[in-house]
């Protein structure tokens, strides 16, 4: 068995002795269909759901399985450490919460769960600006937690701004700019069920619970005039590269822009003074027929790897994955879908296993390749499966 001080294999092999067993799946990838039957069929398409034909949802798994490990034997296994600074951030394992809106959809307990799951396992979240619960509310639960905050850049300049000063307020030390949604997708599963969360209520907290977006309502206090103003300053399709000054002006910390998948755009981040990037295709729900999103890493590595913090999100569902994102030249990756379908599933304790599963599996992931910490990793870790075409690989 394996000699790490928290292994949750252990534990639960252990526990098996007395005839007890998980009550959730050990099978990663069965989270989702095991989270089906938890959840309302509107609230189960909506997190599941991709754009368009979901081609692109597919692509995200599939470039995955395009790349094999290739493990190496007898290294020095016996006392690894995985752990990182990232921006500023310390993490045990390479992994965050990737931000996630309108939780309230999954289970009651919602970002509430998941702060208080993530600060129990140390894993840091990223608070979307989409969340059904305010941001002071996650941070009170989250507590001594790490978190970085997400932004989804209003139309209106005085909301985005005070959404920023209450962030760095209530702790979040890191922004994430979200680039892939400023308008939302062509998304059939939700158009067929007629369900758009916000329109009901949920996923616009943090708007509602803000002086300045409160301000622009005139006195129009209803539920629908709040929800009718969101819809109006929700996006902005007119944001360049040129408007990237005001982030900066009112964050006082590192910023990162999440949706990046060329290695042009990751120049330009570079450039405009960024600190770092996710590579993300928003888990396939924006523009269908776009590139996988591990496609998309190597040549954004290759072109910013030194100097910016790369990130990576988009298709990880288990140990494996994160060890291949990171071979391809990702500091660290983000899981989305895994943990919320936890947290359907169980609330806290829910997600509290997800994070513990993955955090194992990928552990032991490492270890069965020989790999003793992070710095191990390299391009060399991987092989492209056979007929699978060029590697494109840095
Ligand atoms: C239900 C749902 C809601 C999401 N909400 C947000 C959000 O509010 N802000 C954001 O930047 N990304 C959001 N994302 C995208 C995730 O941050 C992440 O990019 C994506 O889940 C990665 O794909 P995967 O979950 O298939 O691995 C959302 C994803 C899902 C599934």
């Amino acid at each position: 068995m394996s000699q790490h001080v928290e292994s949750y294999q252990d534990e639960i092999y252990l526990t098996g002795m007395t005839g007890t067993v998980p009550d959730f799946p050990t099978d990663l990838t069965r989270l989702e269909e095991a989270a089906r039957s938890a959840m309302t069929p509107q609230a189960y398409d909506y997190v599941a759901g991709s754009a368009g034909g979901e081609d692109t949802a597919r692509e995200n798994l599939a470039a995955f399985r395009r790349w094999r490990i290739v493990p190496r034997m007898l290294t020095d296994v016996s006392r690894p450490s995985y752990a990182s600074t990232v921006l500023g951030t310390e993490l045990t394992v390479p992994f965050m919460l990737a931000p996630v809106g309108v939780l309230a959809i999954a289970h009651k307990e919602a970002e509430i769960a998941v702060a208080r799951a993530a600060a129990a396992q140390r894993v840091p979240m990223i608070l979307s600006t989409a969340s059904s619960t305010a941001m002071e509310e996650v941070a009170a639960a989250n507590g001594d937690g790490q978190r970085w905050y997400q932004l989804y850049w209003p139309k209106d300049r005085a909301v985005a701004a005070s959404l920023l000063g209450r962030a760095q307020a209530a702790g979040y030390s890191v922004l994430v700019v979200t680039l892939d949604t400023r308008i939302l997708a062509w998304r059939p599963r939700d158009l067929a069920n007629g369900y758009l969360p916000f329109l009901r209520g949920i996923g616009i907290q943090n708007y509602v619970s803000d002086p300045a977006f409160q301000a622009s309502l005139a006195g129009a206090d209803s539920d629908e005039a709040a929800v009718l103003r969101w819809t109006q300053i929700f996006g902005d399709m007119s944001l360049t590269w040129d408007d990237l000054p005001f982030v900066r002006q009112h964050w006082n910390g590192p910023i990162v822009l999440k949706g990046i998948l060329s290695a042009s755009d990751a120049l330009r981040a570079a450039a405009a003074g960024l600190d770092g990037i996710i590579v993300s295709n928003h888990g396939g729900r924006q523009l269908d027929g776009e590139i996988g999103a591990l496609d998309a890493l190597p040549a954004v590595a290759d072109a910013v790897g030194g100097r910016l913090t790369v990130l990576f999100d988009s298709g990880i569902r288990g140990g494996a994955d994160i060890l291949k994102a990171l071979a391809l030249g990702a500091q660290a990756v983000l899981v989305g879908r895994p943990y919320v379908y936890g947290l359907a599933l169980g609330g806290e304790a829910g997600v509290r296993h997800v994070l513990r599963a993955l955090r194992q599996d990928f552990e032991l992931a490492m270890r069965l390749s020989g790999l003793a910490s992070l710095s191990d990793v390299s391009p060399d870790c991987l092989q492209r499966r056979p007929g699978a075409g060029p590697t494109g690989a840095g």
